[in-house]
């Protein structure tokens, strides 16, 4: 596939310490598009940031396949990696202190990680992506001075500051309130709109996502499920509507490669099943699950 900036493939993760073995991701499969915008949810300990700390570089996957921009992640060398994480990826992170130093301007922070040679330089590419994120008015504001959601606009610019292909945020409107989330989930959406960059956003929130073209779910360390924007609302500038309460999405379980879906947990539940069986039956281009007859 040329187009595609991620391919993960079978991805396996091993925590390994002293005491436990932990499978955090479980071969697990996702291939994002290159210009994609979209949101990986699951619950606490599924394997989100593992994942996305695999797409990053930041740790090394234990098996499977992982290519990113036409990159093996698993022939890199040590160097390679250190080149990646510059060149081609941005990391955003819940935790502000984490994307920021606090004794610095706005600006000085943008200029931080900037790998261009002249001070002029560096200083001009970052009030036009602090402008990029609606903050140009407070580009000399230092950290203390700014709220959580603007201290994020700005994590976001640095995050942009060597034109990478590939922006990843963990938990971006964690610590922030609904409407501030919703603000930064808007910033996402133009940049993707306006430079093209392919974004993955990993969340606990499934109101956010319900904007994004495409929202995975992960369970267990693999993909469970998928939804997919309806088209009545890709093109959001023609039409109003409260993103909150509509039904944006359709849903789809997810087939992997040797035909397994996960049952939803709804949907098991009302299957009432006494023991681990189901019968599975093809009818009329359908296929059925059903509870065996009891005996
Ligand atoms: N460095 C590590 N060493 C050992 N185990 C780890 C390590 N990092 C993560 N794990 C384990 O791997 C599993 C997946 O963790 P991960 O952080 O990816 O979950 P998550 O989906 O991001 O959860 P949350 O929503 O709470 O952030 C968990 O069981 C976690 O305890
Ligand atoms: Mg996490």
């Amino acid at each position: 596939m040329a187009d595609a900036m991620i391919i993960a493939d079978n991805l396996v993760k091993i925590y390994k310490t002293k005491e436990i073995e932990v499978l955090a991701l479980q071969g697990l499969d996702l291939t994002v598009q290159s210009g994609e915008l979209m949101a990986i949810i699951g619950n606490s300990g599924s394997g989100k940031s593992t994942f996305l700390n695999m797409i990053g570089g930041l740790d090394r996957p234990s098996a499977g396949t992982l290519f990113v921009d036409g990159q093996d992640l698993f022939k890199m060398t040590d160097r390679e990696l250190v080149k990646y994480k510059k060149n081609t990826v941005g990391f955003v992170w819940q935790n502000n202190a984490r994307n920021l130093l606090p004794y610095l301007t706005a600006l000085e922070n943008v200029m931080t990680p900037m790998l261009f040679s002249s001070v002029q330089k560096k200083k001009e590419r970052a009030a036009e992506l602090l402008e990029l994120v609606g903050m140009g008015h407070r580009k000399n504001s230092r950290l203390h001075q700014l709220s959580g959601g603007e201290q994020q606009r700005i994590a976001i610019a640095i995050a942009l500051a060597n034109h990478p292909k590939l922006l990843l945020a963990d938990e971006p409107t964690g610590s922030v309130d609904r409407r501030t989330g919703d603000y930064i989930l808007d910033v996402f959406r133009s940049l993707n709109k306006e430079l093209g960059i392919t974004i993955v956003i990993v969340t606990h929130d499934t109101a956010l996502t319900k904007k994004v073209q495409r929202v995975v779910s992960i369970r267990d360390g693999k993909i469970s499920s998928e939804r997919i924007l309806k088209e009545e609302y890709q093109n959001p500038a023609d039409v109003t509507f409260d993103w909150l309460t509509e039904e944006t999405q359709d849903e789809f379980a997810v087939v992997d490669k040797a035909g397994r879906i996960q049952l939803p947990q709804e949907q098991l539940e009302q299957l009432q099943l006494a023991g681990n069986k189901v019968r599975i039956r093809y009818e009329n281009g359908r296929i059925l699950i059903e509870a065996p007859e009891q005996t």
